[in-house]
């Protein structure tokens, strides 16, 4: 007998579970009352969400910007001039690259909410699994990647990052593997990419997101990078870069931004697109359809500290947090006997990626031991692609005492690499 729920929805919105990262949350708060009666209170290295406080300029300004008038009604999906301007200005700084703040920019509800929408209206349903439309997607990813797929109805097609292929897989070479095995090129929508990477913390070259581009041009396929990490590095000299500093990019590309790591601000939902007009402007078409742009106070207040060499000073001084944070971690992780040579310690991201002491069959047994003996939230690497499985992710995102105690209870509570 079909259910009502089964009656209504579409089979791939049917087969979706609850976000990872709010499941670990929910079950984690199930099992607080017992942890914390053994002194194992809950630490969550779970969510990459920044715990320090946002800068002080900005919530001041928000307070102040309250009181503006007719600040507080609809603004427009686009996002204000002003704060377009102020992202085009910031691209230009901090990549060089230029971008028309009328046409190329388009203001988001966090860059989660754009590439769920962009999927979405690149999609269409179909049943077939070789006649789905298809997405290209660096395997591990940023886990919400694969639900934005599944529920669009379309087909995440995996492009493993692993160390052999020094992180960069060959492009052609999935192509061609892709055709091999049935799929219809003619379906190939996008390619994703995201460097810095979440999961891993591994960045790239120009070199090779030229291949991506030149791919790109020549199959007529979209091009998706991600940059929700671009400011969370710690060597000058690997600074990320975005797309648009390769020629021809804007062609066949659209980038995302985020305020929310570099701010700290991942509760108040901005981000921003851009790139290519046509591309930029019709999921801004359909955008348009669905919400009403951001909170205008959020807006003006996060358009000043775009360009403010307070805000800069901001991310520089979160990057050496976050670099000490990685020590303490990283020696943690060696006393209890990880092998972590310096050249597998990642130089972006706040993301450690580890693998499972050998004695575990899954990332999920692992994590799961972790979570009822120590009360540490980590995530099974699997929830980031198939390629995931035998490792887990942490985020060194909790305070300095925090992430010792974390090492002192793997090592009262036997969680050892042999
Ligand atoms: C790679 C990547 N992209 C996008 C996002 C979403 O960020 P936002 O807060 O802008 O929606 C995240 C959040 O963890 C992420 O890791």
């Amino acid at each position: 007998m079909v259910t009502l729920e089964e009656k209504l929805f579409n089979k791939d919105i049917m087969s979706l579970e609850t976000y990872i990262m709010f499941r670990l949350k929910e079950k984690t708060e199930a099992l607080r009352a017992g942890l914390t009666a053994k002194n194992r209170a809950p630490i969550f290295l779970s969510m990459g969400a920044p715990t320090m406080s946002p800068p002080k300029k900005l919530v001041e300004r928000v307070k102040e910007l309250m009181d503006e008038p007719n600040i507080h009604l609809y603004a427009t999906p686009k996002g204000e001039l002003s704060f377009r301007e102020a992202i085009s200005k910031r691209m230009k700084k901090r990549f060089g690259v230029d971008l028309d703040p009328v046409n190329e920019i388009f203001s988001l509800i966090g860059s989660k909410e754009g590439i769920a929408h962009l999927v979405r209206f690149l999609t269409t349903q179909n049943d077939n699994k070789f006649e789905k439309d298809i997405f290209m997607v660096p395997d591990p990813c940023y886990a919400s990647y694969w639900q934005f797929i599944k529920c669009s109805g379309a087909y995440g097609y995996h492009l493993p990052l692993t160390p052999e292929n020094d992180y960069k897989p060959n492009i052609e070479e999935y192509y061609n593997k892709m055709i091999s095995e049935g799929f219809n090129p003619d379906k190939l929508k996008a390619v994703i990419i995201n460097y810095p990477n979440n999961p891993m913390g591994v960045g790239t070259t120009k070199e090779y997101v030229k291949t991506i581009v030149d791919f790109c041009k020549k199959h007529q396929v979209l091009l998706i990078s991600d940059a929700a990490y671009c400011d969370m590095y710690f060597a000058e000299d690997e600074k990320p870069f975005s797309v648009f500093e390769i020629e021809g990019a804007k062609d066949i590309a659209v980038e995302f931004h985020s305020f929310s790591k570099p701010y700290a601000i991942t509760g108040w939902r901005l981000g921003w697109v851009c790139g290519n007009a046509s591309i930029v402007q019709r999921l801004g078409k359909g955008k348009s359809t669905i919400d009403n742009g951001i909170f205008k106070v959020l807006q003006k207040a996060c358009e000043e500290i775009l360009n403010d060499p307070e805000g800069d000073e901001y991310i520089r001084q979160g990057n050496i947090g976050y670099k000490r944070k990685q020590d303490i971690m990283v020696k943690g992780f060696r006393e209890l006997g990880w092998d972590l040579p310096d050249e597998k310690v990642p130089h972006t991201t706040f993301y450690l990626w580890l693998p499972i002491p050998p004695r575990y069959k899954s990332a999920f047994d692992f994590c799961e031991e972790v979570l009822e003996k120590s009360g540490v939230v980590l995530v099974p690497g699997n929830a980031f692609g198939d390629y995931g499985e035998g490792y887990f992710r942490l985020s060194y995102v909790s305070s300095d005492e925090q992430l010792q105690e974390v090492i002192n209870r793997f090592k009262a509570d036997g969680f050892t690499w042999n």
